[in-house]
């Protein structure tokens, strides 16, 4: 508005000071042919030149008249004509070749205009040319986008996938396709209702209009609870990326449609099935007929998974099920479509494998073997005969009973033993036991669960009574001396005692154990079956520190009891001493990291830990850091106090992490070493600034125009920004915020000229302490085309600025007479050199206009 307001006073302007100037015409005529021809000049060749083929461009829309080129010829060429599509638009000044557009031009009417321009003689005949004059016209934004249709209307199912279209919306732009006026980019701007939360529930593709689910709807929405929502959707021009571009927006309605695509209720399956197979177990549906369905294991696993689905959707189990080998499946179902594509998300088929009795009790041992001492009490446990079922556990279908079928021989009488029927525990249950009359006793033990038994064979061996005691071979088997860094299992001694039993029986058998000496079962004897041999192990760490000596007693005992009157004296003990030997060992820290957390402002000097180690030896310990790259830390070698050495910056570093070394004060000098890890906890110590510091506004300035620019800050605080103006040019403008790390300027004098301000502005962070600085802002005032500041190629305008326009009426009237003084002067020294030169001859000045 204000440009082509501009462009008439202008225009009014020049005729009337035409006129009023009539009798002083040639100055006046120099006058005006001079401020285009500066403009000509100010772009030097580029805007001028010899006849030849020219491609030059226009923006549409501009108020003419525009000079476009000037063309320059010499003898014999005295006038220029121009032909072709000027659609009485476009001429040329034939005497000095200013090719103009007089009107504005329209890229969506016409947007090449092919011209031929000839050279004419001072007869009107052609001497030169014809040169083809090709303008394109540049498209501006002056057509909004259009949808379609006036509203639009879709379904879509509860739990879709998010992320798949369920419709469409188009717009189109009839601005220029190669341009980004007409490319469209869609956006969601509402959504109503919004129940929940903020969350949109719907997304759309901001190149190709489609509409599909966010996470947060393929989650949320529930037709029970809300199923119509409407959308308002707009398309910006532009590729929405300028606050310029033009935007239609349009109401979007969507129903949300229950979803039949559900998982179904877990299927009960009884194992062992004898109905034939497959069978159909359950069913799955989804929203129409066309799906095909297809079964998908959880897990990758070589075993097949004994279940179907057909393109119905009824899923089957495939054969017998063994609860035993598995007892519960769970499995995915896909919906895909005609293409191969998932529909949805799979749903979950869960088989829970119930248990039957199809399981026998088993015996654990072909044959169980017991013994029992001849001289045996009524009474006492011979031993427990031991069965499985791998039905369920814990149901009655593996509850097994125990009962005794049968005793072999029945000498000297049956029923000697006795069975507990809950626990198969076998006693004897008569005395009169005689390895003269029977050494060996056979027993049929049946097992039952509810439906099946089996029966486990026992034999009972009868052996002499246990009347000898081991005896040991020494009674002292002196001292041994031992490194404690001898590993766990490394054998130490070999000790020996005999006994005079029945060989190969539990009264004969040795149990070696230590019964003094060793609290924390350092040591373990085992006992070699043939030779009743013991073999002393190491069973524990050594330690010298904690204990440099055992003084270990060891008794030898046999596990079948002895007979009344028999003892255990001191022949079946011996002693040994184990001395343990130190190995110098590396110090200990008492804590295996140290974690610390401090503010970044805290002063130099704070303690942030103080490490502690110790040596196993007991040497003095002297700590030292290492990877203290910053050198943010020192340590006190003597107490291990650390502290800080240097301010800490979080915005540097974050973690600091560095290892505490305590090394012995020994020959071996042993060291070990521990992570500190220093996290540096954030305080507002930096101030705001530009993150991008340079704005742009087009020339003329427009009213309600603003241009956004960023503010950031190293630290983590959320900022809360404020802005002052200051300096020369305040008052010109205002900010407004945008969001966090955004705000606009906008300028409140719209008569500012076109060049670079140096805007003063105060960012506060309003941070604890508040932080500010005063920043720059670039704010360049230019004249634009495509929403870019211009810089003159071929298209230079011949309307300057308002400031610029008062400029040049003043002060060129003021400075006309050096000017053409210096063109004079210029012309005068050069007379006869370089006549097509840049300066213009006076005869030409005249004639311009
Ligand atoms: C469209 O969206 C993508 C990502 O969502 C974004 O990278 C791109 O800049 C957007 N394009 C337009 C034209 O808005
Ligand atoms: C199924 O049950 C029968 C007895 O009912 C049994 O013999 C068979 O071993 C069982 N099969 C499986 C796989 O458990
Ligand atoms: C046994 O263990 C306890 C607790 O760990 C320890 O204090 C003691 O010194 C140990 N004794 C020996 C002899 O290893
Ligand atoms: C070892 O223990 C035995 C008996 O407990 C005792 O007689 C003997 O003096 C002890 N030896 C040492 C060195 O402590
Ligand atoms: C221990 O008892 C056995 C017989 O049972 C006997 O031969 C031996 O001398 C006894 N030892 C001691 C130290 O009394
Ligand atoms: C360090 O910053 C914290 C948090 O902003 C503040 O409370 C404290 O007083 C500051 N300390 C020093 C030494 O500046």
């Amino acid at each position: 508005m204000l440009g082509r307001q501009f462009h008439k006073i202008n225009r009014i302007r020049r005729e009337s000071l035409i006129k009023m100037f009539k009798p002083n015409g040639l100055s006046l005529l120099c006058l005006l042919s001079l401020h285009q021809v500066a403009y000509l000049l100010k772009d030097k060749l580029q805007s001028t030149g010899p006849l030849d083929n020219k491609v030059l461009s226009v923006e549409e829309g501009k108020m003419g008249p525009q000079y476009l080129y000037r063309f320059t010829f010499q003898p014999p060429t005295y006038s220029l004509r121009l032909t072709g599509e000027i659609d009485n638009l476009i001429e040329i000044t034939p005497k000095d070749g200013v090719l103009i557009v007089n009107e504005p031009l329209d890229w969506e009417n016409k947007s090449t205009y092919r011209l031929q321009l000839e050279g004419l003689n001072q007869n009107g005949n052609r001497v030169q040319g014809p040169y083809s004059i090709i303008i394109n016209v540049i498209d501006i934004n002056d057509n909004p986008p259009q949808f379609n249709k006036s509203s639009y209307s879709g379904e879509v199912r509860q739990h879709s996938l998010p992320g798949k279209p369920f419709m469409y919306v188009t717009a189109f732009d009839r601005d220029d396709p190669s341009s980004l006026n007409s490319q469209l980019s869609y956006s969601i701007l509402h959504q109503f209702p919004s129940p929940f939360t903020t969350e949109m529930f719907f997304q759309i593709d901001n190149v190709t209009g489609a509409i599909s689910t966010t996470l947060s709807g393929a989650e949320n929405l529930n037709p029970d609870i809300q199923d119509k929502f409407t959308l308002e959707v707009v398309a910006k021009d532009k590729a929405g990326q300028s606050k310029d571009s033009f935007a239609t927006s349009t109401d979007v309605k969507i129903t949300v449609l229950e979803n039949l695509w559900k998982s179904p209720p877990e299927v009960i399956l009884m194992e062992n099935s004898t109905k034939p197979h497959p069978m159909n177990i359950t069913h799955v549906q989804w929203n129409d007929p066309s799906a095909k369905y297809e079964l998908q294991p959880k897990e990758k696993s070589s075993i097949k998974l004994p279940f179907t689905v057909d393109q119905s959707g009824t899923v089957y189990v495939t054969e017998p099920l063994d609860r035993e080998e598995k007892d519960y499946y769970s499995f995915y179902i896909l919906a895909i479509d005609e293409e191969g594509d998932k529909l949805a998300y799979p749903v979950t088929v869960s088989v829970h494998v119930e248990d039957i009795n199809d399981n026998p009790p088993v015996c654990d041992h072909v044959m169980t073997k017991f013994e029992v001492q001849e001289n045996e009490v009524a009474g006492n446990l011979i031993g427990t005969v031991s069965a499985s079922d791998r039905d369920k556990k814990g149901s009655f279908n593996s509850r097994l009973r125990f009962r005794l079928l049968e005793q072999t021989p029945k000498i000297p009488l049956d029923n000697l033993f006795r069975i507990e029927s809950g626990t198969g525990s076998v006693h004897l249950f008569k005395m009169g036991l005689n390895r003269q009359v029977a050494t060996n006793y056979f027993l049929k033990v049946e097992v039952t669960d509810p439906d099946f038994s089996t029966v486990c064979d026992v034999q009972i061996h009868v052996i002499d009574i246990n009347d000898k005691i081991p005896i040991f071979e020494k009674s002292d088997y002196g001292t041994l001396t031992i490194p404690e860094d001898w590993g766990i299992g490394t054998i130490l001694k070999k000790i020996q005692a005999t006994d005079a039993d029945e060989p190969f029986t539990g009264s004969s058998q040795i149990i070696y154990t230590i019964t003094k000496g060793d609290p924390n079962n350092t040591f373990i004897i085992l006992t070699d079956k043939k030779t009743n041999m013991g073999v002393i192990k190491i069973n524990k760490a050594l330690d010298f520190e904690t204990a440099a000596m055992y003084n270990l007693t060891i008794n030898a005992t046999n596990p079948e009891p002895l007979v009344a009157g028999v003892k255990y004296n001191s022949s079946s003990s011996t002693f040994l001493q184990i001395y343990v030997t130190n190995v110098d060992e590396a110090p200990v820290f008492r804590q295996s990291v140290y974690i610390v957390e401090k503010y970044e402002n805290v002063t130099v000097g704070t303690n942030v830990a103080t490490a502690e180690a110790y040596d196993p030896e007991g040497y003095t310990i002297r700590y030292s850091l290492r990877k203290n790259n910053r050198n943010w830390l020192e340590i006190d070698p003597v107490s291990g106090r650390i502290y800080t050495a240097a301010p800490l910056d979080r915005e540097i570093q974050h973690t600091y992490i560095v290892e505490i070394v305590a090394t012995e004060q020994s020959e071996a000098s042993k060291s070990c070493a521990v992570q500190l890890i220093l996290h540096v906890t954030d305080v507002n110590d930096n101030p705001p600034y530009l993150a991008k510091s340079t704005v742009f506004f087009c020339h003329p300035l427009q009213k309600g125009e603003s241009a956004e620019f960023e503010v950031d800050d190293p630290d983590t605080h959320l900022p809360v920004f404020t802005y002052t103006l200051s300096g020369e040019h305040a008052n010109n403008w205002i900010i407004s915020k945008a969001d966090g790390k955004h705000a606009y300027i906008s300028p409140t004098n719209l008569n500012l000229e076109e060049k670079i301000y140096n805007v003063s502005l105060k960012i506060n962070d309003n941070g604890r302490p508040p932080m500010e600085r005063v920043v720059n802002l670039k704010v360049n005032v230019c004249r634009c085309v495509d929403e870019r500041c211009f810089i003159e190629i071929e298209n230079p305008n011949p309307f300057p600025t308002v400031g610029v326009a008062v400029g040049i009426l003043v002060g060129v009237l003021l400075v006309i007479g050096v000017i053409l003084g210096i063109v004079f002067l210029n012309l005068e020294r050069k007379k006869k050199k370089e006549q097509s030169a840049v300066a213009i001859r006076p005869s030409e000045l005249r004639t311009l206009t």
